[in-house]
């Protein structure tokens, strides 16, 4: 099922794509799919910053045990779900080596972590977000997130001190839990329940395509599942195109900076990420209290190290995250960092 992608990496070259400017202002900087996606995301081997019960493994071990590779046309990113361990599940965590400000990102993911059926993840945690130096201070966005029995999306920012912000525009539903981004916490918003968004329900749908808009005052992430007209136009224009978000709609949450949060203050210089990990600070924080999870085994890690086979849905298939920047005032400002100046997760 997963292609090595042996060859191609050693063929590697860092792919910049750009485009004649389109109608909206935004330009295509940068593509990443099934012919560079691997050279231009590196493997994260540390320790998990989160306490995961996971063992994030290299590039080389990720394709020889089938873990990560290019499959169906996309990018897959998986966990093991054949052995047994006391010391973490194998997964992967890759993160671009392109760093970004501002901008408008767009993600085509046909698959994405989750247990067989809707609303039971029990132990899972996958994430696909984007984060700055010096954490929390450049700032986080949590694009796709969740654990357990969650049954839609969760949003979120988190910053240094002095931001609070407003979720106006938000899609009906979504609620904002809390207008501080500071620190750990975030501020977090509880998507509309469309189970779509997330989980398996996402998957048996087809996934979908969700797309973050980030400019100095508000910070949009929009999702469409796969057979809504946007996502079909989306996915039918020419891959360098830019849209245009002021036709996407209400998004699906909206963080409204204003006095209050300045981002430009707050957030920059930010590189992408896709993982799966696995209990830790949060999936294992909330398993007691989640009767479904705790139902299956004792503790998160019990159940995340004896049962194999739950995670054989546990990974993400992305066809494409495309990049576009403003025009106007030219690009911003894109930056490579080494891998020890990686930040931490919450
Ligand atoms: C499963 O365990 C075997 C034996 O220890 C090991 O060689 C293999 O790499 C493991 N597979 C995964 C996917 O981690
Ligand atoms: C998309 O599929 C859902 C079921 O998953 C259905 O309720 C909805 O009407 C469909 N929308 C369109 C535009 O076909």
């Amino acid at each position: 099922m997963v292609r090595s992608w042996t060859a191609l990496l050693l063929a590697a070259s860092a792919l910049t794509r750009s485009s004649a400017r389109a109608a909206s202002s935004y330009h295509a900087t940068d593509v990443f799919d099934s012919s560079n996606f691997f050279a231009e995301f590196d493997f994260f081997t540390q320790p998990d910053p989160t306490n995961g019960f996971v063992q994030y493994v290299d590039a080389e071990t990720a394709n020889r045990d089938g873990l990560a590779g290019y499959a169906q046309a996309g990018v897959y990113l998986g966990v093991d779900s054949t052995n047994t361990t006391t010391t973490g599940r194998a997964s992967v965590r890759v993160t671009s080596k392109k760093a970004y400000t501002k901008g408008l990102f767009i993600a085509d993911i046909a698959h994405m972590p989750a247990g067989a059926t809707n609303g039971n993840s029990c132990g899972l945690w996958p994430a696909f977000w984007m984060f700055g130096p010096n954490w929390p201070n450049s700032g986080e966005i949590d694009i796709i997130e969740g654990v357990n029995t969650q049954a839609s999306n969760a949003v979120t920012l988190h910053t240094g001190a002095g931001c609070s912000v407003t979720n106006a525009g938000s899609l009906a539903g979504t609620k904002l839990a809390s207008p501080s981004c500071h620190g750990a916490a975030g501020c977090s918003q509880t998507t509309h329940p469309d189970a779509r968004n997330y989980g398996a329900a996402f998957n048996a749908a087809a996934g979908g395509l969700y797309a973050l808009e980030w400019t100095d005052d508000t910070i949009k992430v929009w999702f469409f599942p796969r057979n809504s007209t946007t996502a079909a136009l989306l996915s039918n224009n020419p891959r360098t195109t830019a849209p245009d978000p002021s036709t996407f709609g209400p998004p699906l949450a909206a963080f409204v900076g204003g006095a209050g949060c300045p981002i430009a203050q707050h957030f920059a210089n930010h590189r992408i990420v896709f993982d799966t990990t696995f209990c830790g600070d949060w999936a294992g924080r909330v398993w007691a209290a989640d009767k479904t999870c705790a139902a299956l085994a004792p503790t998160c890690e019990a159940y995340v190290g004896g049962r194999p086979g739950a995670f054989a849905h546990a990974y993400w298939l992305v066809r494409s995250v495309r990049v576009f920047e403003r025009a106007a005032g030219g690009r911003a400002a894109r930056q490579v960092y080494p891998a020890a100046e990686l930040g931490r997760e919450i």
